[in-house]
């Protein structure tokens, strides 16, 4: 995780070897100077006389997101309430106390922890799961993704290819990405904003896509503690985070399932598919601890003369079918072909506008939703 970085715009060296002394235990914060670019969590001024209030008054009101300590010798009440006023977090007399130092300290990360937990638990996770191969998960996946990127509601989507080895999202997409989570596995201790931007790699569509490794080479698969970070800080700046999980059950599949807000469980109009899609829910909601009414049924590929009526597909699952996709040969073939997803192939199609419209009244919140800005640097 970034430490949370503490700026000290102190003059006094003596004093500033005091703080530094007096937050020493702390690991999860980094000083810098006052000349240091990287924009602080936390700056840390002294007050020397009443007129410094004007210069930190004018920091405060340009600085965004910063909190601001005040050390000053002076602790009269009316400067300490203009202190308050501005915005001042906290203020420390003088001489320093290293014991009062490190409570404001543990105060401040205290409420950065729980502003992070807040922002990132806005996100929300969609999961795919086959109940069986072949049953057009990916297909799924990848339209919902960027029905969900195109819908005018300028929402930020991201996809998270699960399928170890046979993760097709770039084909089926036409990107050649330079990373896969693998990389991210490898490197956990560098994971943050910064390195999860140069990984992902954005499609035409506006999602971004975070594919597999797509071979064994021993790639590690993600423990679920590793894919609890990934996890925060993709919802930290995604809107919506689509995963493919494939047909992976793992306790890392079981990780994403848990923290996922819906579960689509896609099947096809045939017996064994609609048992094992009726046995995958019982084991989600016995086994996961998950909610069933999260698990949503898509059958894809719906005939309306296919064997199994539709009465017989929901009495098959024990569940009531959330979602009918069309059977369509010819634009989905057409779609992998040409590396494109359904709406760039056919854009009428009842297909897509099957996945618009699920997207628009199941999926979508129906107040726009402000855009998370994506911080390039
Ligand atoms: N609604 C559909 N109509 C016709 N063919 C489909 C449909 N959905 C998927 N397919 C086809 O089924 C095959 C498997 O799809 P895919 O998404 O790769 O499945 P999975 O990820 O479950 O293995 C592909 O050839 C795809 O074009
Ligand atoms: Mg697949």
């Amino acid at each position: 995780m970034k430490p949370f970085l503490i700026k000290l715009a102190l003059n006094n060296i003596i004093l500033e070897d005091e703080f530094k002394q007096a937050v020493q235990e702390f690991k999860t914060i980094e000083i810098i100077g006052e000349l240091d670019q990287k924009k602080a969590d936390l700056t840390v001024f002294e007050l020397e006389s009443e007129s410094d209030l004007d210069r930190i008054q004018s920091y405060i009101k340009h600085t965004e997101d910063t909190e601001v300590f005040l050390l000053s010798g002076n602790s009269d009440p009316q400067v300490l309430i203009k202190a308050i006023r501005m915005g001042v977090n906290e203020f420390l007399t003088l001489p320093l106390k290293p014991e009062g130092v490190k409570e404001s300290v543990r105060r401040f990360l205290d409420r950065q922890k729980k502003r992070k937990r807040t922002s990132e638990t806005s996100g929300q996770i969609i999961s795919v799961v086959g109940s069986k191969g072949g049953v057009g998960t990916t297909t799924i996946a990848v339209n919902l993704a960027v029905s969900m990127a195109q819908a005018g509601k300028e929402l930020s989507v991201a996809l998270l290819d699960m399928n170890i080895l046979f993760g097709e999202i770039p084909m089926l997409l036409n990107i050649s990405p330079k990373y896969h989570w693998g990389d991210i596995i490898k490197n956990m201790d560098r994971l943050d904003d910064f390195f999860l931007s140069n990984i992902l790699s954005e499609h035409s569509s506006g999602v971004h896509v975070l594919p597999s490794p797509r071979y064994l080479n021993n790639q590690p698969v993600p423990p679920p503690s590793a894919m609890d970070t990934l996890l925060d800080l993709m919802t930290a700046r995604y809107d919506y985070i689509i995963v493919d999980l494939g047909q992976s059950l793992n306790e890392t599949a079981l990780k994403i399932l848990q923290r996922s807000e819906q579960i689509e469980i896609v099947t096809i109009q045939s017996l064994p598919c609609l048992s094992n899609t009726n046995r995958l829910i019982k084991s989600f909601v016995d086994f996961g601890d998950i909610n069933k009414g999260k698990i949503n049924v898509v059958l894809n590929r719906y005939l309306k003369k296919g064997m199994v009526t539709l009465a017989n597909a929901q009495e098959g699952v024990g569940k009531t079918i959330s979602w009918i996709v069309p059977n369509d040969y010819t634009t989905t073939m057409s779609a992998i072909n040409s590396g494109k997803p359904l709406y760039q192939v056919s854009p009428r199609s009842q297909i897509v506008e099957c996945f618009n419209d699920y997207v628009e009244k199941n999926l979508l919140p129906h107040e726009k939703k402000e855009k998370k800005k994506w911080k390039w640097f």
